[in-house]
């Protein structure tokens, strides 16, 4: 793009932000903003849009962090054209958010008082990400100080013993409460729960970590025990106050495969899976006065399994009665192509699609564990929600909400990065938290993916187009290309001579919002 198109931008800008602004720190990788209990950036609110008016936010390398600028609309377009159809209505938004970790919750607990409130509204606050969906573990993870379940007493199959220890009210229960809290009056928190493993006496390998599977007959107690230590699990929430929305029978079930895997698992297939939801886990929620309504959402799992684990699932009307959705994991994203998603909605069009983890730094050849202000990695969150999103997923999960300095805790010493990693009482946002707020700030439970059509954009320019909940109209562009600075008109289907014209300059992510007309 031009000097003078440049210029033409920058006059056009007619707003800047007037909140709290990101107080930077440069690291090796890139900037993080810096909080502490006093003082942390907020993304300014979308507010009221003035008439021939686009509100643009935008987040890039150079180190713009969600900024809210007023763009004045044009009746000439410049750059490529990308014109958002909304009458071609696709899939409804679930949701977006992260998962409450022992680890999220044992890093909020090192903060001081208002630094722990301070971080919980960064995520679920006005001015955060404003996040609508959490996941929580059932029992420990990686992300646990040590491998614990909820009955460690071998052999008890009436779940006598079942208790939640401290962990629970330490490092979860008081966390998930307060998201609910700070949630309740912007169309609230839809809670899933998933387990990692039965306690090890269930296990046929005797211990949490490693593969094995349920104990004895596929009717046997073993495998009924294990489905009411569901309910007892959401029984004891729900005394504490917290609901849940649904539940995955199990995370990552094709871990189990691997003897020596290196930390909590359980070994299903779709088969076995399937049947233990059917005769098992189904039944045990539907007879139950807590968990009823609770609705389960397969797999769990990598989209490697996709669509053979959903045609499995659905194969069964009972079964499909059970079950409202698949779960994905964005791990092995790269070898598996995106289209197994579309596949999958094609066959089971009434099942939704939801991205349940991901998670950078877990790999070695990453760079394993956190890396300061990183862009990339914002980028690579940018990316799978976008392409995800078009291939049909309603929403999507990050995983530990904070983190320390080195990635953990983890027992299992698995340590990765996240979007909130904490510093004795700073804590620093990394570009990810802003790359997922440029979805989950505006694309609310009932918004829906609307068709974009595209000109031929540059290599790695990708775009999601939506209808947000009051109507407003909403495009989400990624620039992830190396060099190449890119110019963008938006237009409304049947709508001439109006476009918003936005720069999109290699690796950042701009979102415009404009009014229904
Ligand atoms: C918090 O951060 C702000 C901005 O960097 C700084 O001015 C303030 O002194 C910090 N407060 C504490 C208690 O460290
Ligand atoms: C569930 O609710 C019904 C109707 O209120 C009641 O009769 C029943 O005892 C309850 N069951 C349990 C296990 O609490």
């Amino acid at each position: 793009m031009g000097r003078a198109s440049l210029l033409l931008i920058a006059l056009l800008v007619v707003a800047v932000n007037s909140t709290p602004d990101c107080v930077s720190v440069t690291f090796k990788d890139g900037i993080v903003c810096a909080c502490n209990a006093t003082s942390c950036d907020d993304i300014e609110p979308l507010g009221v849009i003035a008439p021939g008016t686009a509100v643009v936010y935008r987040t890039n390398v150079q180190g713009a962090r969600m900024e809210r600028v007023t763009v004045k609309q044009t009746p000439q377009a410049e750059g490529f054209i990308v014109e958002l159809d909304p009458s071609t209505v696709y899939q409804e938004v679930i949701g977006f958010g992260g998962a409450f970790t022992d680890s999220t919750g044992i890093n909020l607990q090192s903060l001081p008082k208002e630094g722990k409130d301070m971080l919980m509204r960064q995520y679920f606050g006005p001015t955060g990400t404003e996040y609508t969906i959490g996941r929580v573990p059932i029992a420990s993870t990686d992300f646990s100080l040590t491998q614990y379940s909820y009955d460690d007493v071998d052999g008890d199959f009436e779940l006598k013993n079942f208790r939640l220890p401290q962990d629970d009210f330490d490092y979860k229960i008081p966390y998930i409460q307060q998201a609910l809290d700070l949630q309740k009056n912007s169309g609230g928190l839809r809670l899933f729960a998933s387990p990692w493993s039965p306690p090890a006496w269930m296990k046929t390998n005797g211990e949490m970590r490693g593969g094995g599977e349920l104990k004895g007959e596929p009717n046997g107690p073993y495998f009924s025990t294990w489905a009411k230590y569901f309910v007892k699990f959401f029984d004891a929430y729900l005394s504490y106050g917290i609901p849940f929305w649904a539940v995955t029978p199990q995370n990552e079930p094709t871990t189990g495969s691997d003897p020596n895997y290196v930390w909590q698992t359980l070994f299903f297939d779709a088969q076995t899976e399937t049947a233990f939801v059917k005769n098992h886990l189904g039944p045990a929620l539907k007879s139950s006065n807590s968990s009823n309504e609770i609705v389960i959402i397969g797999m769990d799992d990598n989209r490697f399994m996709l669509p053979g684990w959903a045609d499995v699932m659905f194969k069964d009307p009972e079964v499909s009665n059970y079950v409202a959705g698949i779960g994905v994991h964005w791990y092995e994203d790269e070898i598996y192509p995106v289209s197994a998603l579309t596949h999958t909605h094609e066959k089971h069009p009434t099942k939704f699609l939801l991205a349940t983890e991901a998670c950078n730094g877990w790999l070695t050849v990453q760079g394993k564990g956190p890396r300061l202000g990183y862009f990339f990695r914002a980028e690579t969150y940018a990316h799978s929600i976008i392409t995800d999103m078009n291939n049909w997923v309603g929403g999507w999960t990050d995983w530990n909400l904070a983190l320390d300095m080195q990635g953990g805790p983890t027992w299992a010493l698995n340590y990765v990065d996240a979007p909130i990693i904490v510093d004795g009482k700073e804590f620093y946002k990394q570009p990810m938290y802003y790359g997922l707020a440029h979805f989950s700030k505006f694309l609310k439970p009932g918004a829906h993916r609307v068709a974009v059509s595209l000109p031929t954009l540059p290599k790695e320019v990708f775009v999601l187009g939506a209808v947000m909940v009051d109507g407003r109209r909403y495009v989400t562009l990624l620039n992830k290309d190396n060099s190449e600075d890119v110019t963008i008109s938006i237009k409304e289907k049947g709508i001439d001579s109006v476009f918003t014209t936005v720069s999109l300059p290699s690796h950042s992510i701009v979102t415009v919002i404009w009014n229904k007309y």
